[in-house]
């Protein structure tokens, strides 16, 4: 059977995390939340990555986004894990709360097992998985990477910021968009309906196949 993957529902899960047990989708509630894997407590990339997590708390809150760690061991070591995280990373609260997963059911559910990583007991580990869950608890954006690579938290906020942007309107962003920039017309709308929809205009892009499906406007 295929991973959990983009356009699936959320598995609704319950889990215990060092914020007590939680069940996903009443997590969810009808926000945006991201639910992010880590291999393994007190190791390297891993302690930056959720020291940037607790750094970007605000922007996630400002976003109106729940943030859900993972790491494979138990609550007790997240716990104990959490005063280094927080001393390494200038005094950042972790503030969200971090799943557990010793038996490795969660992470199979979640499409974030590492296919190549084992821990010393031969059992699986979690990938560097993240996905973007939406208000509708369907899975909008999923990025898996090498436990060699810490994750981007700037490219997180920026595909929140794109997601929540089509999610409000008919538009997609394009290649390095950021906020402030342009945004493409989806290619569903006609011509008609893009003059109505976005009365602030939008700008065609004059292409050798003289089609119009590139059509730049601007939205917040
Ligand atoms: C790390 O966080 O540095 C790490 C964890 C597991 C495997 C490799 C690297």
């Amino acid at each position: 059977m295929p991973g959990l993957t983009i356009g699936d529902t959320l598995p609704d899960l319950e889990v215990e995390t060092t914020h007590g047990r939680i069940k996903l989708h009443d997590y969810v509630d009808n926000t945006f939340t991201i639910i992010f894997s880590h291999p393994g407590d007190f190791t390297p990339v891993c302690t930056t990555e959720l020291g940037m997590m607790a750094a970007y708390a605000d922007k996630f809150a400002e976003r109106g986004v729940k943030l859900l760690g993972l790491s494979a061991d138990d609550v007790q070591s997240h716990n104990q894990w959490i005063k280094d995280i927080e001393a390494y990373n200038n005094g950042h609260k972790v503030t969200y709360p971090i799943a557990a997963d010793p038996n490795r059911e969660i992470i199979k559910q979640l499409n974030m097992v590492d296919p190549d990583e084992k821990d010393s007991s031969g059992q699986q580990v979690p990938s560097r998985a993240l996905h973007i869950v939406g208000p509708d608890k369907r899975i909008k954006l999923s990025f898996l990477y090498p436990a060699s690579t810490g994750r981007n938290m700037d490219e997180v906020v920026r595909v929140l910021d794109s997601l929540q942007r089509a999610s409000k309107h008919k538009i997609a962003t394009p290649a390095n968009w950021k906020p402030g920039e342009a945004v493409v017309i989806s290619s569903s709308v006609s011509s008609d309906d893009a003059k109505e929809m976005f009365p602030q205009g939008y700008k065609t892009a004059d292409l050798p196949s003289k089609k119009d499906y590139l059509r730049f406007t601007n939205v917040d």
